[in-house]
């Protein structure tokens, strides 16, 4: 129906003859909800007008949206600044208050009244109050045939005008960010609050039920969540973290619906997706699936493989590495899914076919004569950025991601040029933040282990390497006695000296280091990152975004209106009806779990699939009410909004605007949906919200929470 109704728009309303995919309109901005989309979603079910999703000078469902922490979203569910969130969005917080005696991320935490909620200093969210487009004043003074440069240079100038000039209360900022490749910019007036605390997370066996295994995979049954509170002073203002603080109070929060979604029906999830990039060209999307991402998905096997290896031998590695593992594996096992969902779904064909449509239709429509070889150009740049691009992947993932030693080489090369660059005052502050940064990573790490990873991939290093970027250093190395040398004699491994050297004056420092052995080899190979392989990256990344630009606009003036925004981080709408997909030939996927699911996956003391004690008996029992469904327990549920990183903890809200779920992941078959989204197979997961609320109450019996909640039947 969403199709069919679609199509019949496109084909009405603007004279396009082609579309990149004809279907329903995604990761909307909010400010641009038209009548066209709010009738589209009427059509699906919805009942909601533009007015009711966003709206700048009343309270409207945007105010009780919030981006969380700067990467996840979350949502207000009381008059008192209640916030739910995934638990994975609130691990780190959670894990920050686990000791030994009393661990969070175990047992869970239920702060049993409102003094007892923890304080989570760096932690804040962020309310999106009002969006307005501001290209014209962003582009105010820019020609055509300028020189990029110049180009560049007043955009900067006008995008920091407007920051001081839009007009925001004084505890408020504005954010400017481009938007369709940078022919579009928009203002956010924004306010960040800083006293956020936990009150409440079920035991990771809930939490993170399924784990690894079960990550980006339906069936999924995994209660993740976890609910915070924002505080404010006593004018309801941001403040930073004060005993004397109080509940930030709002109109504006999410009623809770019992009766759940069924199949067919229409949701809808609002929140901050982190990045898509649905108009890249075919052979850039060609590039990523045969090149980049087996690269990576290479060298991050690799380590997953030692890791497990030591894990498996080990509890108090196991315990170590655990997090870790998760990180790494996490977008391991997306960049397979994706290059394998963009081969099924045919996405490089497809946009091979669209491109050749718009190269007739650009002529057609007599756009400027050099779009004839706009492909010819991408594919010309594609083909120059592919070595710097691998090697920036094997540096970054080496350096920065998997390997522990090599990344303590990396912040003390920073160090040094922050000393260089900024001078002794700038050092200090900075030896301070890092010497934090290395006593917690020597917490969680096992000499053995990374040593064992830093052999791992140094050859592949030397094996996969362009050759242009290898050092001449690593060149016929013997990479097992380097290892062992190092690990042996560098301070990069010795948790004491390390944490010395960074008291010492930065002239002492350098001196120490330079005598390193370990820091001198490390030093050689990021001197090459910084000195060739980032410039050349950057600089070619520079032109294909020139040429992505103009192609985007291309898009825009054929088709006759803008396409889908691509996510870049910014509020955004998406909605989708709830159903299930076939990810495989005579596979169907129903879109609902239950708690039955959970228990046909136990195995007792396992780490990731160990089921609560008080769970089970609750499920034997069917203590289930009032939150049932005909008689079973929902866990989890499928739609096909459109979402992507960032979206965990996102509201799933009904027809009503009633809050039904919170997301946390997609379907695996379907995370190319950031390259190419395919209505077929592209699913997000939600967990149902009548399960978090059975966990508050059945489970935590935290009635005071269950109490402050406005649930409607
Ligand atoms: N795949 C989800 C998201 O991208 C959940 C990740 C957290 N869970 C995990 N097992 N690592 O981020
Ligand atoms: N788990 C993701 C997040 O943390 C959401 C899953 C996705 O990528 O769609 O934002």
């Amino acid at each position: 129906m969403i199709n069919k109704t679609t199509y019949h728009f496109l084909f009405l309303l603007s004279f396009i003859s082609f579309s990149l995919q004809a279907q329903n309109i995604r990761m909307l901005i909010p400010s641009e909800i038209d009548k066209s989309t709010e009738a589209e979603m009427k059509e699906m079910g919805s009942l909601l007008n533009a007015k009711d999703i966003y709206s700048p000078d009343t309270l409207s469902i945007n105010d009780a949206v919030i981006q969380f922490n700067g990467g996840c979203t979350g949502e207000i569910v009381s008059p008192q600044g209640l916030i739910f969130t995934n638990h994975h969005c609130g691990y780190g917080a959670i894990q920050a208050h686990s000791t030994f005696e009393h661990n969070y991320i175990k047992e869970g935490f239920w702060a049993k009244d409102q003094k007892d909620e923890l304080p989570n200093p760096g932690m804040y969210v962020t309310f999106v109050r009002k969006i307005t487009e501001v290209t014209d004043d962003v582009f105010k003074g820019v020609k055509e045939n300028m020189d990029e440069n110049i180009k560049k240079n007043i955009i900067r100038k006008n995008i920091n005008k407007l920051k001081e000039t839009l007009p925001r209360k004084e505890w408020q900022e504005i954010d400017i960010r481009p938007f369709y490749a940078g022919n579009k910019y928009y203002a956010f007036t924004i306010e960040n609050y800083k006293d956020i605390r936990l009150v409440g997370a079920p035991p990771s066996s809930i939490g993170k039920f399924g784990a690894d295994t079960d990550n980006w995979m339906w069936p999924r049954h995994t209660g993740d969540f976890s609910i915070f509170r924002i505080y404010a002073d006593k004018n309801n203002r941001p403040a930073e973290y004060s005993p004397d603080n109080v509940p930030y109070k709002t109109q504006s929060y999410f009623k809770i619906s019992l009766d759940g979604a069924q199949p067919g029906e229409f949701f809808l999830v609002y929140g901050f997706p982190g990045r898509t990039q649905e108009y890249l060209p075919s052979i850039a999307v060609e590039k990523k699936v045969e090149i980049i991402n087996p690269a990576r998905i290479e060298i991050r096997e690799k380590t997953l493989e030692v890791m497990d290896r030591f894990m498996q031998k080990n509890d108090t590695v196991k315990l170590k590495y655990t997090a870790k593992y998760a990180r790494i594996a996490n977008y391991w096992k997306k960049w397979i899914g994706e290059t394998q969902g963009i081969k099924k779904s045919n996405a490089i064909e497809k946009k091979k076919a669209f491109e050749k449509k718009f190269l007739e239709e650009a002529k057609a429509q007599d756009l400027d004569a050099s779009y004839q070889n706009i492909f010819n150009v991408f594919d010309d740049l594609y083909a120059q950025v592919t070595d710097p691009e691998l090697a920036r992947n094997y540096f970054i993932e080496t350096f920065y991601l998997n390997n522990d030693l090599l990344k303590r080489a990396l912040q003390l090369y920073n160090l040094e040029t922050i000393y260089e660059r900024k001078g002794k005052n700038a050092y200090k502050e900075a030896a301070e933040k890092i010497s934090k940064q290395i006593a917690s990573s020597f917490s969680n790490y096992d000499p053995q282990v990374d040593k064992e990873i830093f052999k791992t991939l140094l050859k592949l290093y030397q094996e996969k390497m362009p050759e242009k970027y290898l050092n001449s250093e690593l060149k016929n190395k013997d990479i097992d006695a380097l290892a062992d040398q190092i690990y042996e004699n560098s301070l990069l491994n010795n948790p004491e000296k390390i944490q010395k050297l960074l008291k010492r004056n930065p002239k002492k420092f350098i001196k120490t280091i330079d005598d390193d052995s370990g820091y001198v080899f490390a030093k050689k190979i990021i001197d090459t990152y910084y000195k060739k392989i980032a410039p050349d990256y950057a600089q070619l990344r520079e032109k294909i975004n020139e040429v992505q630009k103009k192609y985007v606009t291309g898009i825009i003036q054929t088709a006759g209106k803008l396409p889908n925004p691509d996510a870049n981080g910014t509020l955004r709408v998406t909605y989708g009806v709830i159903e299930g997909y076939e990810p495989r030939d005579a596979v169907y996927y129903f879109p609902v779990s239950h708690l039955k699911g959970v228990m046909e996956k136990y195995i007792p003391g396992d780490y990731e699939f160990d089921v609560p004690k008080k769970l089970i008996e609750l499920y034997i029992k069917k203590d289930y009410e009032p939150y049932s469904t005909n008689g079973k327990m929902p866990v989890d549920f499928l739609g096909s909004a459109h979402t992507t990183g960032g979206n965990s903890g996102s509201p799933a809200i009904n027809k009503e605007g009633e809050l039904i779920g919170i997301n946390f992941d997609r379907v695996w078959e379907g995370t190319m949906s950031d390259l190419f989204y395919d209505k077929k197979i592209s699913r997000n997961i939600m967990v149902d919200i009548r399960y978090v609320l059975f966990i508050i109450d059945k489970f935590a019996n935290a009635k005071r929470l269950i109490n402050e909640l406005h649930i409607t039947k």
